[in-house]
């Protein structure tokens, strides 16, 4: 038996995060190292989207979140920009036939507006396709940012508040969750993040409150699904407590 096996038989299958996301760092890094341009990182990196989207899907993770393109990211050189809009088109066309043969489903968070209409229509093309898929919940965030989020939903519940349309003392943290794009979707287990930085960088700010945080130096396009699994061992090695003391976790209180 290989490694990896080994690695995936050790896990408590009756606790694999539902929800994993992920920042995808280290694709400029291991392109410069190589000598490459750093869109050969890009390129290089699609094909760790294909291997953690395979295996999020077989160990029965439900959503798998990935920060793809964030607000951030439109002050890149515009080449650079430009490079990636395509790859992310070119990527989700080409991936199309095994995501809907791994039945996974595409959901895109983000200012889709502001991606140019090849890549957008690609993504809308695949997000209908894959529409009735019941596995796995992919959600790509693309032009995507909380603060933007954030700022997002207060407008739209001020808008509403001042329209009559809702009371404003009702205006709960589930409200609030629910006006977010990621209404619906579980707050993510586990936040994964490659590249060795150690921060957030604007992402799920709300959505992480009490997510288990793994951070690895290993660059995006390196990542394999060994140290993917490692990093799920190292969550289930982990004690939720959200707030509450050792003792009382144990006792399930
Ligand atoms: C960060 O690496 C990575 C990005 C800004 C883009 C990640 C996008 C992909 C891997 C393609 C996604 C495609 C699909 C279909 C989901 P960096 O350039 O910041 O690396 P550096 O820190 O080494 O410079």
């Amino acid at each position: 038996m290989d490694e990896l096996q080994k690695k995936i038989d050790s896990l408590d299958r009756n606790r694999i995060p539902v929800h994993v996301a992920m920042i995808m760092d280290g694709n400029g890094r291991w392109a410069q190292k190589k000598g490459f341009a750093r869109s050969e990182g890009h390129a290089e990196g699609i094909s760790t989207v294909h291997r953690v989207t395979k295996l999020s899907s077989d160990l029965g993770v439900k959503y798998l979140t990935l920060y793809a393109f964030s607000t951030e990211n439109w002050n890149r050189p515009p080449e650079e920009v430009a490079t990636l809009m395509y790859l992310i088109g070119w990527a989700i066309e080409r991936e199309l036939p095994e995501l809907l043969r791994n039945n996974v489903r595409i959901h895109l968070l983000g200012d889709i507006d502001r991606i140019p209409q090849e890549a957008r229509e690609r993504l809308f093309y695949a997000r209908e396709a894959t529409a009735h898929c019941t596995g796995l919940q992919l959600n790509m965030c693309l032009s995507y940012s909380s603060r933007w989020e954030i700022t997002e939903a207060a407008r739209v519940l001020a808008r509403k508040a001042a329209a009559g349309e809702i009371d404003p003392e009702s205006i709960s943290e589930e409200v609030f969750a629910s006006s977010l794009t990621t209404a619906g979707i579980p707050d993510p287990d586990l936040l994964i993040r490659t590249g060795g930085e150690e921060r957030i960088s604007n992402y799920l700010l709300w959505q992480i409150a009490y997510s288990e945080l793994y951070f690895t130096p290993v660059l995006w396009p390196d990542f394999s699904d060994a140290e993917y699994v490692d990093a799920i061992i190292d969550y289930q090695n982990r004690e939720r407590r959200y707030g509450k003391t050792s003792e009382q976790v144990r006792n399930n209180e």
